[in-house]
């Protein structure tokens, strides 16, 4: 049995800061004021009101959301999302709905969203095996579109959009695998959704923040759960939400409030992370050969191969002897994969950048 807590450098459900993980074994007998677990505490109690409202000021204050917007906490994960979005925003709209397909997930988006309605995809980058990104300037937006959908992290190709689109249409971002990674400009987004269980949480909540006109276009006709207006106008209580999920999310938004000093502070350290990490791979660029472009790589989640799989499997394998765990890419895309979320350590960082450059010297 490990007795070590190791480098986890999964991709999703991933690592979380100590000192949350420290505060949930503290407070999971008895949460302060409470008498009971969160586990057990109703979700309509002022202590779990409290949380969760707690929660949503955090998220609040951290991405500086505008009055315009609405945070949701709900349930069935981003895939949810791929088929919600269009659910609210394409049915009923005269205009299709326009897709940036740039990786594994934008295109199971796509395809959730053609069962709802028309869908034009003006950017398809299978051509370049999804590594590389378009520039605005790349792609036709309609104004008239019902909305433009983006994925903003590929989590599995390891390639990233790292600044905020204008578009004349509702922009929908999946930021599942990087939301809070650094600040967003929110009043450029129509929606932003994200899974908890990369950068905020665990499994089992999803965060929805949507801009509230655009509320308006769920139809009557949904079912209730898939409707936006219904958890917006029932402040994420129309259902029991996943009371669990969102105290913890609100414990790593306290911990990137108070230990990190915000999303600036966390976009700087994520910037070094990933800085140290692609100089390793820059350095033996023979030894590790990145899947994307490197103006377009990720700062959350790394992707490169090795000349060989028994070189990869050696390398995996001392990787775990230092205590480097998950470090497997993708069955689809193969190699390495290292997700350097925002609660990854530094010093995680580091060993395996010490690794590279040692497998490198001793398989040159
Ligand atoms: C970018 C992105 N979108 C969507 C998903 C799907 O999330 P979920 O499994 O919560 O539905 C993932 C998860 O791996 C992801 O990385």
């Amino acid at each position: 049995m490990t007795e070590k807590r190791l480098f986890n450098f999964s991709a999703g459900p991933a690592v979380l800061p100590v000192s949350v993980l420290e505060t949930i074994r503290d407070q999971m007998l008895c949460l302060p004021g409470c008498g009971a677990s969160i586990l057990e505490i109703s979700h309509r109690s002022k202590q779990f009101i409290a949380i969760q409202e707690q929660t949503k000021q955090r998220l609040i204050r951290l991405l500086k959301i505008p009055q315009t917007h609405e945070v949701l906490f709900l349930q069935g994960g981003a895939r949810l999302q791929f088929s919600m979005v269009p659910m609210n925003l394409l049915r009923g709209s005269a205009a299709p709905a326009q897709y940036i397909v740039t990786g594994s997930w934008g295109k199971y988006a796509v395809g959730e969203a053609k069962k709802e309605g028309p869908v034009e995809v003006i950017y398809d980058g299978s051509s370049n095996n999804y590594s590389q990104l378009p520039k605005p300037s790349e792609v036709t937006v309609r104004p008239d579109a019902a909305y433009l959908h983006l994925t903003s992290n590929e989590t599995i190709q390891g390639i990233q959009f790292q600044e905020d689109w204008q578009v004349p249409c509702p922009l929908v971002v999946d930021c599942s695998s990087d939301f809070m990674y650094r600040p967003l400009d929110i009043s450029k987004y129509g929606i932003v959704y994200a899974c908890a269980q990369k950068n905020a949480g665990p499994a089992g909540v999803t965060v929805v923040i949507i801009r509230k006109d655009l509320l308006e276009r769920s139809g009557d006709s949904l079912p209730g759960y898939l409707s936006y207006r219904n958890h917006a106008q029932e402040d994420s209580m129309w259902n029991t939400p996943p009371t669990f999920g969102i105290y913890v999310m609100g414990l790593v938004a306290q911990w990137l409030e108070e230990s990190i000093g915000g999303l600036e502070a966390m976009h700087r350290i994520n910037q070094e992370k990933a800085r140290l990490l692609y100089a390793a791979m820059d350095r033996h660029p023979t030894m590790y050969m990145g899947h994307a472009k490197p103006q377009d790589r990720s700062l959350m989640n790394a992707t490169y191969k090795l000349p060989s799989e028994t070189l990869e499997n050696a390398f995996l394998a001392e990787a775990k002897n230092l205590g480097l765990d998950s470090l497997k890419g993708h069955r689809s895309v193969g190699g390495i994969r290292a997700s350097i979320y925002n609660a990854m350590p530094l010093e995680g960082v580091q060993t395996l950048v010490q690794l590279m450059d040692s497998f490198a010297s001793k398989h040159a």
